[in-house]
């Protein structure tokens, strides 16, 4: 595995791949990879001979009381397993090389609407930054498909938007999410859960799983699912931020006729704040 730390190297690497005909397929991490991850990475070498990952903890995505200093680094790791996981080319910029001039002078991309609710409300400025960090790595790597976890279901539609919004030929893809064998959704912040809080944990899937069902089981009373599943979470230990029963493509709040949902939630408990999902399809009522 090649490792770039600098734009140009990168660029001069996919230009002898496009020069020989072949796709290139790009996997945007913060790094401290785990299997969700490397769900990505398989996913892109199945889409494209040429698989670009990288590691960037994106300064511009993270609030002023946010875990930026504390975002765990494990660089050392993460390139063994793209190696293993066959990886092309790691890049690793530092922050000068994306962001030359201080951050508030920087160009960004704002996705509205979609960034400024559910997540975007408790983290404003957040998907601006991921939108403008992902428009960067796009512009660096020029990708034919670009490959997300579903476990960030609201970053996936921001991207999936502001591709199509800045006429991107880029294929952006969303791999489902990989969840511990208790339901937990694979993620680097459930390295700060303590070991009580880890056994609380997976009741976030439980509940979204229990709402789902609900709605699988022809209620549409959206707003009582939601009541009893924020009481649920609290009794359980959390910190809800939110609980939502969404339309999945754009997030927009739900009519009875809509058919493609998904049950989304972000919840503290303890130093961490956990997101999850569960996409559910109905039946007509
Ligand atoms: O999902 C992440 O790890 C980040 O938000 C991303 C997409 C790499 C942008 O910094």
């Amino acid at each position: 595995m090649q490792i770039a730390h600098r734009i140009d190297e990168l660029r001069s690497q996919v230009r002898t791949w496009r020069q020989a005909g072949e796709r290139i397929a790009l996997v945007p991490t913060m790094g401290n990879l785990h299997q969700g991850h490397l769900a990505l990475v398989d996913s892109a070498r199945e889409l494209a001979p040429r698989c670009v990952a990288s590691i960037f903890v994106n300064p511009l995505q993270f609030g002023p009381q946010e875990d930026l200093q504390n975002y765990p680094s494990t660089l050392e790791q993460d390139c063994a397993q793209l190696i293993e996981h066959k990886t092309d080319l790691l890049f690793v910029p530092n922050v000068s090389e994306i962001y030359p001039r201080p951050l508030e002078h920087m160009t960004q991309i704002e996705v509205p609407g979609l960034s400024r609710i559910l997540c975007g409300t408790a983290r404003p400025g957040h998907f601006a930054g991921v939108a403008t960090v992902v428009a960067k790595l796009f512009n660096m790597v020029q990708p034919d498909v670009a490959v997300f976890g579903e476990k960030d279901w609201q970053q996936l539609m921001v991207i999936r938007r502001m591709t199509a919004d800045l006429n991107l030929p880029i294929d952006i893809v969303g791999v489902p999410t990989v969840r511990e064998t208790d339901g937990l959704a694979m993620s680097s912040r459930n390295g700060y859960l303590s070991a009580a809080e880890r056994h609380i944990a997976p009741n976030l899937h439980a509940t979204l799983k229990s709402a789902a069902q609900r709605l699988l089981a022809g209620e549409r009373n959206f707003l009582a699912i939601e009541t009893d599943a924020l009481q649920t979470l609290s009794t359980t230990g959390f910190k809800p931020d939110y609980f939502h029963i969404r339309r999945a493509e754009d997030l927009a709040e739900p009519q009875h006729s809509d058919q493609q949902l998904i049950v989304i939630a972000a919840a503290w408990l303890g130093r961490a704040r956990l997101i999850d999902n569960y996409p559910v399809t109905v039946g007509d009522t």
